[in-house]
């Protein structure tokens, strides 16, 4: 049989094709714009998403055998607010994931309900990417938008009920819209009562790796195939990645290095920290993870590469990077704002340290090790709460660079592990469809069967030692602009 993973990213839906043994057939990739309409302000059409998703469907199985299609699942860009009106219609562009209009709303929830009351309600305290707070920021400042809200979804639910008609969503994205008790794995009335809006609203809340229907007579029409092909839930892109990498059960780490960039540690118990540094999430497996995120990871690279040095050859720019562990520049990587740990939408992309013989190697250098090195910050709450991790899966686009798995391997002191595929999120949609279908008894069967580690990226102790002393120097940087960052606006 075969599945079709859909990873519903930030600039692109990755579409991919997997047989019943896990073996990937096809991979598809349809862009579709990003609109920053303020500084600060990120927003997408979910018609373009539905849309580029269709297209990429039908060049995915356009040379394969149709009738074999069994199953589809999804990974999606997590907390983004989609809203339909009682026709269905979508009632203004999305917000996004990196979105950092709702400070306000943020300061209400987190100070004036207060921290306690939402990590009691929800296990988690509010981000400005967080859907709820979105949901506040439409209800203040669109209130003629807010009073048609008859739906409200996530990204990738908005495209599994256009394929379904079923109004749906998984645990593990659900967790991210601070509407979900994440223990409990239910909607938290509180939340729906502080956000004013009913539980009727929002999507039914299914494991992962559970059916939620089959895919209408329509869409079997259009893209040719059978009516009985189901649709599985599907989890966040950054679960879904997990199951793609198989980071399952308990203890096990991947960090994804895409347009964010987040450090996932997977736990068979539900925990929280007491910060709420690290958010705390259900996972596709069926039980919990801890992830922090950084609003922009392989995206600084990408930023620095085309838009501020003017290339697009990244690999020939790395080659000239030589003094690993040496290098006295250093780069803030908070170009839209930043998550964790800091919680600052209002933090901004910083260099410092750049003297008269700096070179362009370096300034690249430093971009790539800001990048791990505020990896390592989200790390650090982990091991605080005892958590131990000694090796780490990679995936994302960053992933491909050889020079940045070394870096990550030495700055968080980490064996990293190279795995067959880096399609995180696609594969781990395919192998959630591929669940619940039956193919596999359950996610960690399927994890075990299909993942496989092809290299390993040790740490050096000497490269180690040096860059526990930068990573010293770098933590002290933010501390220290976080006010100018009130200033610089
Ligand atoms: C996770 C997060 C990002 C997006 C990227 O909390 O906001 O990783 O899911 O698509």
């Amino acid at each position: 049989m075969l599945y079709i993973g859909i990873d519903l990213g930030t600039s692109a839906v990755k579409l991919l094709l997997m047989d019943g043994e896990g073996r990937i057939q096809k991979i598809v990739s349809k862009e579709y714009p990003l609109y920053f309409p303020h500084p600060g302000w990120s927003e997408q059409k979910p018609e373009d998403w539905y849309e580029q998703t269709m297209a990429g469907i039908k060049e995915l199985i356009a040379q394969a055998d149709k009738s074999q299609v069994a199953g589809i699942s999804f990974g999606g860009q997590m907390h983004g607010l989609v809203i339909l009106d009682s026709d269905d219609q979508v009632i203004r562009p999305a917000l996004l994931w990196n979105d950092g209009r709702t400070y306000e709303e943020c300061d209400y929830l987190n100070n004036v309900i207060g921290k306690e009351k939402l990590s009691e309600y929800t296990a988690n305290i509010s981000f400005t990417g967080f859907t709820a707070p979105k949901i506040l920021w439409v209800k203040n400042k669109e209130p003629e938008n807010f009073a048609r809200i008859a739906k409200i979804m996530l990204p990738k639910d908005y495209i599994a009920y256009k394929l379904t008609g079923v109004n749906c969503t998984d645990v593990s994205d659900a967790s991210g819209m601070l509407l979900m008790d994440v223990k409990n794995r239910c909607w938290s009335k509180e939340m729906c009562e502080i956000c004013g809006i009913k539980e009727e609203m929002l999507p039914k809340l299914y494991e992962s790796y559970e059916c939620v229907g089959t895919v209408t007579k329509e869409i079997a029409g259009e893209l040719g195939i059978s009516e009985n092909v189901k649709v599985a839930a599907g989890a966040g892109d950054n679960a879904a990645a997990a199951v793609g990498t198989g980071t399952v059960g308990d203890g096990m780490c991947n960090i994804s290095l895409g347009t964010s960039g987040t450090i996932f540690i997977s736990s068979k118990n539900f925990g929280v920290d007491k910060y709420n540094a690290l958010h705390a999430f259900a996972h596709a497996d069926g039980h919990y993870h801890l992830m922090g995120c950084m609003l922009s990871a392989a995206s600084c690279n990408k930023w620095w590469m085309e838009d501020i040095i003017g290339t697009d050859e990244y690999a020939k720019q790395q080659e000239g990077i030589v003094k690993l562990g040496e290098n006295h520049v250093y780069f803030l990587p908070y170009l839209m704002g930043e998550r964790s740990p800091h919680n600052n939408p209002n933090a901004r992309g910083t260099f410092i340290g750049m003297t008269m013989d700096t070179t362009r190697a370096d300034m690249t250098q430093a971009v790539l090790e800001g990048v791990a090195f505020a990896l390592r910050d989200s790390f650090e709450v982990a091991k605080s709460l005892g958590i131990q991790i000694e090796r780490t899966k990679i995936c994302g686009g960053g992933a491909k660079s050889p020079l940045w798995k070394k870096m990550i391997a030495n700055i968080l002191n980490l064996k990293v592990d190279v795995i067959e595929s880096e399609e995180g999120p696609a594969l781990g949609g395919a192998m959630l469809a591929a669940v619940a279908c039956g193919e596999y008894a359950n996610v960690e069967e399927a994890a075990a069967k299909i993942v496989k580690i092809i290299d390993t990226v040790e740490p050096e102790p000497e490269l180690v030692a040096k860059y526990e002393e930068r990573y010293q120097q770098f933590r002290q940087i933010y501390p220290v602009c976080k006010q100018l960052f009130e200033v610089i606006k």
